[in-house]
């Protein structure tokens, strides 16, 4: 099997590494790639999010498979122009895609669903969302309907906070995904995040994570795409995961089915649990980012036939392989980051660190030049293990991260203090 994979950040690279653990994967290509991943695979500069271009390299490289990684092709429909051109893809159509595109679009199917969520309201326009912002009093979360990276959450602990995010908003500090906002129940609990494959009817899950969402240790500093993660997350045990899948899930897959927007590619299941009862917070239309490392290190090569069968409908005769692991990934971002930071500084150190199917560093904002690795983004280096133990695991991936020698780069020293203090 011919395989495209598109993206170029840490979660690319770890699915890059598990489909080549795969022996049915003959040709691999990653678009647009990193230095890390082309030490692994051919890397094709394209504009993933330009569908006919994507079309057209996929077939001059006589592709069979299209694995899509991050949401933006997906909200602009690349996989749907990409299923026109006859080609297999692993990734929902651009109507799917609204679940993590529209947050109102969300909320909408979760009340069709009865799905469990926060209570919320929609507003076009800022004064009736300053007077129900003023109704309902804080704590209260304000979000741009939209994409917009990550940022477009507010958790308001003050109603002046609150009313200063409708401000920024309606004031389209988050552009076009600003123009309406959904305005949340602040809901109390543990976040955790499910990832479940679907190919339109059925439902597989195949791991739980939890992200570090803050730039420091002891949770602090400001939100970024994540830090660093683990699986499996405790708090979301089996019996929490069932009830997830029957309440939240299953009910979201049959709502988007009847709409005729079925939904396939891999839900990333965002809950707040407390006292036994998972809600959803979000839900987004990909892998996780660094979630994704670690779940491809606990799978191996039997995610490449997984997304196959959820791509080609066959995820009821699919079945999971699970191994009694954990992994942990330790996210190396360039000082500064998520505010300004320097781009173009060298890593050294990196030809030393292990490669096993228990050790590996993923990078994300790489690039190479002249033999050298070069940071070329905020989140750079993702060093990735697992163990029998999370202990153990988080040891592994400790160990490779002092091995590296980049001035320029931070990470937290704290990943997995939920469960090992
Ligand atoms: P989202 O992009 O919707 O996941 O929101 C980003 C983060 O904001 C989540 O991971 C939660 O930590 C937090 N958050 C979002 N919605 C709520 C809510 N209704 N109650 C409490 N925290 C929330
Ligand atoms: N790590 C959080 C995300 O990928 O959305």
């Amino acid at each position: 099997m011919n395989i495209l994979i598109l993206g170029g950040g840490g979660r690319e690279h770890a699915l890059a590494w598990a489909a080549l653990q795969n022996p049915k994967c003959d040709k691999l290509i990653v678009a647009p790639g990193n230095a890390g991943i082309a030490l692994i695979a051919e890397c094709a500069a394209l504009d993933i999010e330009d569908g006919g271009a994507v079309i057209s390299f996929a077939e001059e490289n006589a592709i069979d498979f299209v694995i899509v990684g991050p949401e933006a092709p997906l909200a602009a429909g690349v996989a749907d122009r990409l299923r026109e051109a006859g080609f297999l893809v692993f990734g929902p159509s651009q109507a799917a895609a609204r679940l993590e595109a529209s947050k109102g679009f969300t909320k909408e199917i979760c009340d069709a669903a009865q799905a469990p969520t926060a209570g919320y309201a929609r507003f076009t326009e800022a004064e009736p969302a300053k007077a129900y912002i003023r109704a309902e009093g804080a704590p209260i979360v304000v979000k741009a309907d939209g994409l917009a990276a990550g940022k477009g959450v507010i958790v308001a602990m003050t109603e002046a906070e609150a009313l200063d995010a409708i401000d920024d908003m309606f004031g389209g500090e988050f552009g076009a995904a600003g123009a309406e906002v959904v305005i949340e129940e602040f809901m109390e609990g543990e976040e955790a995040s499910f990832f479940v494959l679907c190919d339109g009817e059925t439902a597989l899950p195949i791991g739980t994570a939890q992200d570090h969402k803050r730039a420091f240790d002891g949770d602090e500093g400001p939100n970024t795409g994540g830090m660093g993660a683990y699986s499996p997350a405790p708090v979301l045990s089996d019996e929490i995961a069932e009830k997830a899948l029957e309440q939240i899930v299953r009910p979201t897959l049959r709502e988007m089915a009847k709409r005729g927007t079925p939904y396939q590619g891999v839900l990333y299941v965002g809950l707040m649990i407390k006292d036994g009862q998972p809600r959803l917070v979000e839900y987004n239309v990909r892998f996780g980012d660094p979630e994704c490392q670690v779940l491809m290190l606990r799978l191996g090569a039997q995610a490449l036939d997984l997304m196959h069968a959820a791509a080609e409908g066959r995820l009821a005769e699919a079945r999971v392989n699970w191994a009694d692991d954990h992994a942990m990934t330790v996210v190396l971002a360039a000082k500064g980051y998520p505010g300004a930071y320097e781009k173009g500084t060298e890593i050294r150190g990196l030809d030393a660190l292990p490669e096993t199917a228990f050790e590996m560093c993923f990078h994300a904002g790489t690039r190479e030049e002249g033999g050298k690795v070069l940071s070329n983004g905020g989140r750079v280096l993702n060093v990735t293990a697992r163990g029998a133990t999370l202990q153990e695991a988080r040891d592994r991936a400790y160990a490779m991260a002092e091995r590296i020698d980049w001035p320029e780069g931070f990470y937290r020293s704290d990943i997995g203090w939920r469960m090992l203090g």
